[in-house]
């Protein structure tokens, strides 16, 4: 048993990219009992990446029974349950089954990049923008959903009657969690829905005319809610009959769970990609620098808060792959024990664009490239490279950020598993030349669920209650002279140059 036995608590699941946990939190904001299982990444081709939807099911029920046995408690110490999840990953199932009808086609993959090319075909990417917030690129969803209906067999007949549904991994697992063949409730978040392309940032209502546009039949879409309600209740499992009352992408998530609750508070999320958000109130900002727009979250029937977003698509991707693929480390804390080794990168530079390049270049075309090699060149520095790749990543989004919002950056609050690495955290004070902070909790996607959902059945009375559990663990401050740093981003953003083009 748990030495926060008093109760009652709030239970976060948190679907991501390469694993799900579930996240068991006392009233304080406190880490009660965690669980976490990985599931497998499958690569059927360049440029492919897909999950598969059952084990990813399978592996939510198992880390919630266990989150909560470890924790020692039951459903009736439970007052609610917050979903937060890997964003635009698409899956597609038959609602009399609850069989996926395919893989999950993850948001990192760029098979949809020919199809978004001739959706922008004579309009060109921002075809859809002023709608959605978001240019033509492999990443959204709404490409993804397009690319089943016309590749497995007869799919599109079987949607258009009727019996296929469409989820992000929100509706996945919020369809299953309360009942799925059974009487599941097939929702999703205003967050979740503002990334597959088809939904109006402005109504937040399933666009029509884009739905026509990509040959979609609005029959497979799910019920757009807001962030923090409840949807249902979940019909079995350790927490049967716990409300499910919150959903929040998990970019978005993580801007709640930092507490960015007023206009021009930003965060950046070191997972497998990372992700810059930043708060900018009740009006969607238009992006002229590359970014994104996008819904930052939506409480009950409050007026919905949008951001300003960031997206680099490979970060600590890269660093597994070092591991998984290469064999360099064999572990991921390994990466800053062997850059460590060296001064610097040796003339070495890295630039993961395995999904293409993300922000602020959005390029499905683009792939990755090590460039300025040398017989100099260690595996050392190549480790190095890894970690600036993420760290320049973040400067030209942070960059961008300035550029769209006005707002200049006075620090840089950080989260996600990635943020343990002092190394690039350094790194990123250093390039950046503004400090770096990190929070207590630094697990915020999961906590900024339990934040929604605690909010949505009142066990947290306000934002204002949440924001007092906001405390500063850790701060790095930069170090670099700026004659290097300009040297240094001019050679990152010539080799950035060389990945462009190479598909065609
Ligand atoms: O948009 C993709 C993002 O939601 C994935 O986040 O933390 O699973 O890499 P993560």
């Amino acid at each position: 048993t748990s030495s926060h036995g008093h109760g009652p608590f709030i239970a976060a699941i948190d679907q991501g990219t390469t694993s799900s946990r579930c996240i068991v939190f006392d009233k304080d904001g406190r880490i009660v009992s965690v669980d976490q299982k990985e599931h497998e990444q499958i690569f059927p081709k360049p440029g492919w990446v897909e999950h598969n939807a059952t084990e990813i099911w399978t592996n939510v029920q198992q880390v919630v029974d266990s989150a909560v046995e470890k924790a020692g408690i039951t459903a009736k110490d439970v007052k609610a349950i917050g979903i937060t999840n890997q964003r635009e990953t698409t899956v597609l199932w038959d609602k009399n089954t609850g069989e996926p009808v395919h893989n999950a086609i993850v948001w990192q993959d760029t098979r949809t990049d020919a199809l978004c090319r001739e959706l922008g075909r004579n309009v060109g990417q921002d075809r859809f923008r002023r709608e959605t917030g978001l240019p033509l690129a492999s990443y959204f969803a709404g490409p993804k959903i397009r690319w089943l209906l016309d590749n497995v067999e007869g799919l599109r007949e079987r949607a258009e009657r009727g019996d296929i549904l469409f989820g992000t991994m929100d509706s996945w697992v919020i369809w299953n969690l309360t009942g799925g063949v059974n009487g599941g409730h097939h929702v999703t978040d205003v967050t979740n829905a503002s990334r597959t392309m088809l939904m109006n940032l402005h109504n937040l209502e399933w666009d029509e005319k884009i739905l026509a546009s990509m040959d979609i039949p609005a029959a497979v879409l799910p019920e757009i809610k807001s962030s923090a309600e409840v949807y249902g209740t979940t019909a079995s499992g350790a927490l049967a009959g716990v409300p499910v009352a919150s959903a929040l992408g998990d970019q978005q998530a993580a801007l709640f769970g930092q507490t960015c609750f007023a206009q021009g508070e930003a965060k950046s999320t070191y997972g497998t990609g990372t992700f810059m958000l930043m708060n900018t109130g009740h009006e969607p900002v238009n992006s002229y620098n590359g970014l994104l727009t996008t819904v930052g979250y939506r409480i009950g029937d409050q007026q919905p808060v949008y951001a300003l977003e960031g997206s680099i698509a490979v970060t600590g991707s890269l660093v597994q792959w070092m591991r998984d693929q290469m064999g360099l480390i064999n572990s991921a804390a390994e990466i800053e024990t062997l850059a460590s080794t060296v001064e610097d990168n040796g003339g070495a530079y890295f630039v993961p664009a395995f999904s293409g390049l993300f922000a602020p270049y959005w390029r499905s075309d683009a792939r990755g490239v090590i460039a300025g090699l040398t017989r100099y060149v260690t595996k050392a520095h190549i480790a190095r490279a890894v970690l600036e790749a993420t760290a320049w990543q973040t400067r030209e989004i942070t960059d961008a950020m300035t550029k769209d919002s006005g707002v200049e950056l006075t620090a840089l609050k950080v989260d996600g598993g990635m943020t343990s690495n002092n190394l690039l955290m350094q790194t990123i004070s250093d390039f950046l030349d503004a400090p770096v902070v990190r929070p207590m909790v630094a697990e915020t996607t999961c906590l900024g669920a339990a934040y929604a959902a605690g909010l949505a059945v009142g066990f947290w009375s306000s934002t204002d209650e949440l924001r007092a559990n906001w405390r500063r663990a850790a701060e790095w401050t930069p170090r670099m002279e700026a004659a290097t740093r300009d040297r240094e981003y001019k050679n990152w953003l010539k080799a950035v140059e060389r990945t462009m083009g190479w598909l065609d």
